[in-house]
């Protein structure tokens, strides 16, 4: 399933981000921002278990989660993504990915994968802003499959509908859930009207 995000603030906040006159640090902020919305939608079927705390007065019989979370950033841009995501889910795991993309194929190269030895993660959200071609996502999915994972959720800022339809035929079991779809990708492969390089305009490079 493609979930769009409806929520007001993040299409406020997600046209500031698209703004090219937004600064590396505000630009941060709202990434940070849209993704805490992101997750706070893509966590709302999570499975609860019973927990009881005492009060200073009662016993109070409530909640504590059944499931591990790990976050998947595909570096580099997934990057500013995970702390203001951690923030909310202070015990996920972090697993990073190191994937760019080659600017003449467009294919994605791997050069980084620190992965545990061993699975200890129930959901897995894979954090990344840009979802263009899908290349990057769908060869960091697949990775997570081989190393046995069972369940997959895509967290995206901005997607191109080429990418939506890679993903879903590569893997149509795995929810994606993102700020906004575009119109389309461009001769280059960026997103139009897109923001740009995300990463680029994190981290003050060019
Ligand atoms: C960007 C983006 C995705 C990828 C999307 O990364 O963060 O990982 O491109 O493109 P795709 O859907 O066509 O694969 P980039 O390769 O620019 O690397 P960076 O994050 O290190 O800048
Ligand atoms: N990666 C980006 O950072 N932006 C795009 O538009 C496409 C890929």
């Amino acid at each position: 399933m493609v979930y769009v995000s409806q929520h007001p603030l993040v299409r406020t906040k997600l046209t500031l981000l698209r703004n090219q006159h937004t600064t590396p640090k505000i630009f941060r902020e709202l990434v940070g921002e849209i993704s805490q919305f992101l997750m706070y939608e893509a966590t709302s079927d999570l499975p609860l278990q019973p927990a009881t705390v005492q009060t200073p007065l009662a016993h109070y019989h409530g909640y504590e989660l059944q499931v591990q979370i790990g976050l998947i950033p595909i570096l580099r841009a997934g990057l500013g993504m995970v702390d203001p995501i951690l923030d909310m889910i202070p015990t996920a795991h972090v697993w990073h990915l190191g994937l760019y993309r080659d600017h003449e194929t467009l294919q994605p190269v791997s050069y980084y994968n620190k992965l545990p030895s061993q699975v200890d993660v129930d959901i897995c959200l894979v954090l990344d802003p840009m979802l263009a071609t899908g290349g990057s996502a769908s060869a960091a999915i697949t990775v997570l499959k081989r190393w046995g994972v069972q369940r997959i959720k895509f967290l995206g800022l901005i997607a191109a509908p080429e990418g939506v339809a890679q993903v879903q035929h590569d893997h149509p079991d795995v929810d994606l859930h993102l700020a906004a779809i575009d119109e389309r990708l461009n001769d280059i492969g960026y997103i139009v009207p897109g923001l740009g390089d995300a990463g680029d305009r994190q981290f003050g490079t060019h």
